[in-house]
């Protein structure tokens, strides 16, 4: 390391939405609020170190995941960086090089973007305090990272916490806002969802073919858009009942409606398109029969992919991973699946 090179790091993990965020407008804002639980295993480890002086006009030099170059990724970083320059004013001061590292494959469908961007995020936090405004509290730092990340990638705002989290606007949430997430006390949540753990199911490993961003766009005009504006908030509303109260079915039934709903959306819109694969559907089925079977409340939530997160309590931790792997394992790709589940949050990397 040179005299004049400076190194700063956040681990930073992704998040699983309960209640879907679908749908924005104007700068990232979320067309109507969602609930997510911050993930443990799933985390992306973002080395940034930095230099006196831009050589071009770039800010972003090299960037790697996994030890290999990344275009695609790199080029929406620089253009997140470029957009970030009044609000941080040093970046027109300094290039960046970043070395980035994620503990899960990217054919999981796990939003790597959520987790690199609230790491990048804490970086900028991390280097505004040092030649900015230092933020004046723990939460006004991590609020101004939720801020800059949902910039950079709206679910990305929920990452900056650990466990459950809120962003955008809700009567029920005081101080929610559209602008950056916050953390749900944990007084409001009950014993029953501490732990909480989250089996990812791998049914499909192929890229997906309609990306996110072109799904948030075909909500603008979508026939059913507000109707689920009030769905949301509906089942915001109820989730945050059944997290106080600790009604695992009532969280059985929102979290599985606001995964059929996503994809439902994304049936409804035009041009329809589907992401849930057979397997997906088998699964599913699976979860159900099991459910009803055994009575576990056990249930499955999906992002913008075909892959099943199934959400389980930990006092059923045996008898679940037992049944994935002799019911479910085999048909998973490549009998693949991520033991993940509730996290702390991100850290602070030292060198
Ligand atoms: C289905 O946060 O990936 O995972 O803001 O365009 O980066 P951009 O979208 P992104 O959308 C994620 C949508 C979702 C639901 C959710 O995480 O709430």
């Amino acid at each position: 390391m040179s005299a004049t090179e400076r190194v700063v790091g956040w681990e930073s993990p992704s998040n699983i939405a309960l209640v879907k965020y679908w749908g924005k407008h104007g700068n990232q804002l979320p067309m109507n609020p969602s609930l997510s639980f911050t993930l443990k295993n799933s985390v992306v480890r973002l080395k940034a170190r930095y230099f006196p002086g831009n050589s071009d006009s770039s800010i972003l030099q090299e960037f790697t995941l996994n030890g290999s170059q990344n275009q695609k990724f790199l080029n929406r970083i620089e253009s997140f960086l470029q957009s970030q320059k009044l609000r941080y004013p040093f970046l027109n001061t300094i290039s960046i090089d970043i070395e980035s590292q994620s503990t899960f494959p990217h054919s999981a469908g796990i939003a790597s973007s959520a987790a690199a961007f609230s790491a990048l995020a804490l970086v900028l936090e991390t280097l505004n305090d040092t030649f900015g405004k230092k933020s004046s509290s723990q939460q006004e730092f991590f609020r101004k990272a939720s801020y800059s990340a949902r910039l950079g990638s709206g679910s990305a705002c929920r990452s900056v916490y650990g466990g459950y989290t809120v962003w955008g606007s809700t009567p029920a949430v005081t101080n929610a806002s559209d602008d950056y997430a916050i953390q749900i006390d944990s007084n409001d949540i009950h014993p029953v969802f501490d732990n909480i753990h989250d089996a990812i199911l791998i049914a499909d490993a192929g890229e997906k073919a309609v990306s996110s961003s072109q799904g948030h766009n075909l909500m603008q005009n979508h026939p059913y858009r507000n109707s689920r504006i009030i769905q949301a908030g509906k089942n915001l509303e109820t989730l945050l009942y059944a997290l106080k109260t600790g009604e695992e079915q009532l969280f059985v039934e929102i979290v599985e409606n606001e995964a059929l709903t996503l994809h439902g959306l994304m049936m409804t819109s035009n041009p329809g398109y589907v992401l849930m694969k057979p397997n997906t559907l088998l699964m599913i089925e699976k979860i159900r029969e099991f459910r009803l079977q055994t009575g576990v409340n056990m249930c499955f939530t999906l992002d913008a992919g075909p892959n099943i997160h199934l959400i389980y309590f930990d006092k059923d931790k045996r008898i679940v991973r037992e049944w994935i792997e002799n019911n479910m394992k085999s048909l998973c790709c490549n009998e693949s699946w991520i033991d993940d589940g509730l996290g702390e949050g991100p850290i602070p990397l030292t060198f």
